[in-house]
């Protein structure tokens, strides 16, 4: 009997030989580069620089590199700590682009712990800090008013403080608000400028999964604001971004539907012949040089039941 038959077949590529499904394929590259290259290399060749969001994903990039013919097993991955860009209460702040009265060579992101920002009483002059050391606080009302806290804490505690009381930690957008805040100082004191350090991965991912080694990130030099992957161990280490090394990077798997209508004189709902069709379609797609991806095919019955060519 002949049959119309409505086909729907699903392409979906990266599947490789774990039980859950495959949402992205990691690459490495055994050609040593800067971090911005080896950015501008995986977007290139693949999607984007290698982003880990978990252990099992960890787990698969470290399971990718196995075999692969490298002599160094450090490589970049995707995660970097974007230090032009700070938090000042409800605004980005952009380094270089916004207000700010930094000291010389400020902020120095010290020991990669320095997130939090204070002002010098003496000179109005801004330097970013440990937020665990207690500081002087101001807060600021509604009107825009400084008022002035004879209270030592630290930065989180500070913001507590403020709010506690229906103001805000202390904030500054231009140098008459600068101006302002000095005349009210009694000692250096808390700013609400503030930076979440390594929280984006290039990929644009939000980080929250971190396998650092002990002691690291330690912002050696006060330059290391990118971070290398050892595939052995699976550890982090920040690092120097203008550094030669390696790099993984991702694919991420796409999902493509096509719908065709075939006439066959064969059963097509027969599950060995839809067997059987899948894999001439398969091998017929690979003598196209079309490889890596997995077929699922989808029937349904048409409704003419009259033999088409
Ligand atoms: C941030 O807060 C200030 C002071 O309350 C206000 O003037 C400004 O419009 C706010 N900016 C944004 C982007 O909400
Ligand atoms: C504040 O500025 C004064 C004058 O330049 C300087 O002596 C002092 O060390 C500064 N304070 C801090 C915490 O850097
Ligand atoms: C809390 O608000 C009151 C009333 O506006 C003000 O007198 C006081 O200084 C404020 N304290 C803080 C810590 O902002
Ligand atoms: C930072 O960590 C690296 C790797 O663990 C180490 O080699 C380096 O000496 C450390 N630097 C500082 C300043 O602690």
């Amino acid at each position: 009997m002949w049959k119309n038959i409505l086909l729907f077949l699903s392409l979906s590529g990266l599947v490789g030989h774990h039980a859950s499904p495959i949402t992205k394929l990691y690459h490495f590259v055994d050609q040593k580069m800067t971090w911005t290259d080896a950015q501008r290399h995986c977007r290139e060749h693949f999607d984007d620089m290698a982003t880990v969001v978990n252990r099992e994903e960890l787990k698969q990039l470290q399971e990718s590199m196995i075999g692969s013919d490298n002599d160094d097993d450090s490589m970049w991955i995707g995660l970097y700590d974007d230090i032009t860009r700070w938090s000042n209460y409800n605004q980005t702040y952009i380094m270089g682009q916004h207000y700010g009265n930094w000291a010389p060579g400020e902020p120095n992101l010290g020991a990669a712990e320095e997130i939090c920002t204070k002002i010098n009483q003496s000179t109005g002059q801004w330097m970013d800090v440990q937020c665990s050391n207690p500081n002087q606080v101001v807060c600021i009302n509604d009107e825009g008013d400084y008022i002035y806290v004879p209270d030592q804490m630290t930065w989180h505690k500070a913001l507590e403080l403020c709010k506690s009381n229906n103001t805000q930690l202390a904030s500054v957008r231009d140098a008459s608000e600068n101006t302002k805040l000095v005349a009210v100082l009694e000692s250096d004191a808390w700013l609400w400028l503030h930076r979440r350090p390594w929280s984006r991965w290039s990929d644009g991912r939000g980080a929250s999964y971190f396998n650092w080694k002990t002691g690291e990130p330690n912002n050696s030099g006060n330059n290391e604001h990118c971070i290398f992957l050892r595939f052995n161990t699976g550890l982090y280490y920040d690092y120097n971004c203008g550094s030669l090394l390696n790099v993984a990077c991702q694919q991420r798997a796409k999902t493509s539907t096509f719908k065709l209508k075939i006439s066959s004189e064969a059963n097509l709902m027969d599950p060995e012949v839809q067997r059987q069709f899948v894999e001439q379609l398969s091998a017929k797609l690979a003598k196209e040089g079309v490889t890596g991806v997995k077929l699922h095919l989808v029937l349904k019955e048409g409704q003419d039941q009259r033999p088409q060519k």
